[in-house]
């Protein structure tokens, strides 16, 4: 009888365990790192230059830091063959597709690369609505290990079945293929898209600037938190929203901007993909870039996103628990006077009399032992990031 008890809660386990083994594939089990063309260079991609990319993605410590994905956004391909075979540009990609991911794996990196669902991708290259097998299959031969998948000329298409089509020829393909969807969130995809993408656009396009935006749907760094702030239940270990790519060191942000911008990237366990000129970055943003403390909230490997749990006007207090039962906590700042602002335990789901080390994640310094609250002076359009563990 109770050998017959003891299988029957063994296959209680299996039956309850069988929808969490189906959706994890076991890729991007923490937020995907890397570089995109996309933001600094837009159309002007060359085999040159996403080499050079890669090498000072190694040279600048990058990639120890985690930055591993090395990924060619729209423009590398030029037109179909009689065969419908999709075609790189032979003038800016000479060597061909192969021998860049080649490269890119010799140097110990990972290679990605952009198409989109429709007949066309955002500036009008062939797309591959209709080429999906055919595409995913030439992406597993020439070594591709991420792809991008934008939503321009669907005019028609569901969005759901077109991302599923490409992410079944991704996994019939039988390479292992990170799968980022790109539909700006139009559709929600927070909502059906576990399981078949890894990743998922939740905004528009991010621009190289604080708060300005576009007529297009282009939209400033506080924009995209804004739009961030209710989504932290749709994310974890394999699926993950993702906030657009960085614009860090791209001259649009002040230094307080840009080190704003990549701590709540951290917080909400966005995809981090620089969007920068790696070989002309000056030390400071490569000091933003490479804070293995902040990285370290970003990989966290209980995968959740951050939220908000205090909105005083233009100060706010964000949190992110940890698998090591301490805080990531983020004092944000947006307005235009330096203030001081505090995280009381209760609103951080520490125990109110309690005492808990706090350590300044961009002083990397420990800043002290408290008890009930933490305040900082925080700078405008600024944050203060600090991990605050209980002290028992
Ligand atoms: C869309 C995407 C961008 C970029 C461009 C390329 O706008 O959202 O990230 O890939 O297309 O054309």
């Amino acid at each position: 009888m109770r050998s017959l008890a003891r299988v029957g809660l063994a296959l209680l386990v299996v039956l309850l365990m069988a929808p969490l083994a189906r959706a994890g594939d076991g890729l991007a089990l923490t937020p995907p790192m890397g570089w995109n063309s996309w933001n600094k260079f837009g159309c002007n991609v060359s085999e040159k230059l996403i080499r050079d990319a890669a090498d000072a993605l190694v040279s600048s410590g990058m990639k120890d830091t985690g930055y591993e994905y090395v990924v060619i956004d729209d423009c590398w391909q030029v037109r179909r063959d009689a065969a419908g075979k999709i075609v790189a540009d032979p003038e800016r990609f000479p060597s061909g597709i192969k021998a860049l991911a080649d490269a890119i794996h010799a140097k110990g990196l990972k290679f990605g690369i952009y198409s989109d669902a429709g007949s066309m991708t955002c500036a009008k290259r062939p797309g591959s609505k209709g080429h999906e097998t055919q595409d995913a299959k030439i992406y597993a031969e020439w070594g591709v290990d991420y792809l991008k998948y934008d939503w321009c000329s669907t005019d028609g298409q569901d969005t759901r079945d077109s991302y599923a089509k490409m992410s079944r020829a991704l996994r019939a393909s039988g390479r292992p293929i990170v799968f980022s969807i790109c539909e700006w969130g139009n559709s929600k995809p927070w909502t059906w898209a576990q399981g078949i993408g890894h990743l998922w656009r939740a905004t528009g396009d991010i621009q190289d600037c604080w708060d300005c935006g576009a007529s297009w749907g282009g939209m400033g760094v506080v924009h995209i938190i804004d739009l961030m702030a209710d989504l932290y239940a749709f994310s974890g270990p394999g699926h993950w929203n993702d906030p657009d790519m960085l614009e860090v060191g791209n001259h649009g942000l002040t230094l307080a901007e840009n080190r704003a911008h990549f701590s709540f990237w951290a917080l909400f366990a966005a995809p981090l993909m620089a969007g920068n000129d790696l070989q002309s970055m000056k030390p400071e943003i490569r000091d933003i870039l490479t804070n293995r403390e902040v990285i370290a909230v970003d990989q966290d490997p209980l995968g959740m996103q951050g939220r908000k749990v205090r909105d005083a006007g233009a100060h706010e207090v964000w949190v992110k628990p940890l698998a090591d039962g301490s805080r990531a906590v983020i004092l944000f700042n947006r307005g235009s006077e330096e203030s001081p602002i505090a995280a009381p335990w209760e609103d951080i789901g520490l125990f109110p009399g309690g005492k808990a080390l706090v350590r300044d994640l961009w002083k990397k310094a420990d800043v002290g032992s408290f008890t009930g609250r933490f305040e900082a002076k925080v700078e405008p359009h600024g944050v203060v990031m600090v991990k605050i563990t209980p002290q028992f």
